[in-house]
Order: structure tokens, then C-alpha cells, then sequence
């Protein structure tokens, strides 16, 4: 059974992942989280990141051992901010864990694992503004960056 994970914060240090999300064209922060915190369900979510400097971003966030690369790859929680490019890493963050977008799946191809992170990204930001994402996830790839 899902646990009802709203209102889930996690705090952790970003450190460096394999440095494939930048090359997909999705960078990720790989928040290193207390051995005890017990982490949401493997999944897909809508949530934010706050960073030192006070800022807060909406953020797609993947809990889970990257299927795709991995038969049992190592646990992680990852966080895409949206509309932002920097380097976290060292940096301390608290990641809001909100809504579930979809299950963790094993994608063929790098190609079709970006093309759904595109659809991921549109709904989290369309759940952000409170604007539905219907059109923009059914044609796959949604222009978002426009
Ligand atoms: C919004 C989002 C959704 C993701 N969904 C999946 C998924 O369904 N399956 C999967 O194998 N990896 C998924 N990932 C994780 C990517 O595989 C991972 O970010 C990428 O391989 C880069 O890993 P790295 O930071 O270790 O280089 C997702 C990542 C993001 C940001």
C-alpha cells in the first residue's frame, strides 16, 4: 500500500551522481540522505527544493534505482529544478516531496526515458501554475522550454 507521503521533507547533502542527467539534457541534484530517513515510495513527483540562498524551486523529483541503467541499482532521490542551471553540488537542501506523478518504469531507450521526463516536467510545472497538463502529456514531448 502507497503511504500517504504529503507534506514528506527530506533534507540530505546534492552530491555527484553519474553525470548522465546533464548529458540527457535533465540534470538532477543527488540529494545523500541520513542512512535512518525513510524515503517516500519509488515513484515520480511534484515538489520543491529550498537552497541555502533562500530560494525555493518547483521541482520533478525520481525516487528510486534508475530501472532504465540499473537490474538493482542503489537508491536514490533525485531532483530536476525547473528553470534553474547551477552547480549544488556540496550544497545542503530540503527537498518537499508533494503529489505522485507516476511509478518508477524501465524505459528501452535514453530516448524514450527523456521524452517521458518532458511529459513529467510539463505536468509538474502545469501542477505548480494549476493549469492542467493533459495536452502537453499526450503529445509526448511538450515544448516546455519555450
Ligand atoms: C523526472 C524524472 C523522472 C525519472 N524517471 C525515471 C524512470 O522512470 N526510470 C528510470 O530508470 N530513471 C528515471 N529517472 C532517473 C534517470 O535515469 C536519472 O536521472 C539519469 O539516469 C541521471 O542519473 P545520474 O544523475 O546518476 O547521472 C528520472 C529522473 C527524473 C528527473
Amino acid at each position: 500500500m502507497r503511504r500517504d507521503v504529503d507534506g514528506t521533507v527530506v533534507e540530505g547533502t546534492v552530491v555527484r551522481g553519474d553525470g548522465r542527467g546533464r548529458q540527457l539534457g535533465f540534470p538532477t541534484a543527488n540529494v545523500e540522505t541520513e542512512e535512518l530517513v525513510e524515503l517516500p515510495d519509488d515513484g515520480v513527483y511534484a515538489g520543491s527544493v529550498d537552497l541555502p540562498d533562500g530560494s525555493v524551486h518547483v521541482a520533478a523529483i525520481s525516487i528510486g534505482r534508475r530501472p532504465t541503467y540499473y537490474e538493482r541499482g542503489a537508491l536514490l532521490l533525485e531532483a530536476h529544478l525547473l528553470d534553474f542551471d547551477g552547480d549544488l553540488y556540496g550544497q545542503r537542501v530540503r527537498v518537499a516531496v508533494g503529489d505522485v506523478v507516476r511509478g518508477q518504469l524501465r524505459f528501452a531507450s535514453a530516448e524514450e526515458l527523456v521524452a517521458q521526463i518532458v511529459a513529467d516536467v510539463a505536468e509538474v510545472r502545469a501542477r505548480s501554475t494549476g493549469v492542467a497538463a493533459r495536452e502537453d502529456a499526450s503529445e509526448g514531448r511538450a515544448d516546455h522550454q519555450a
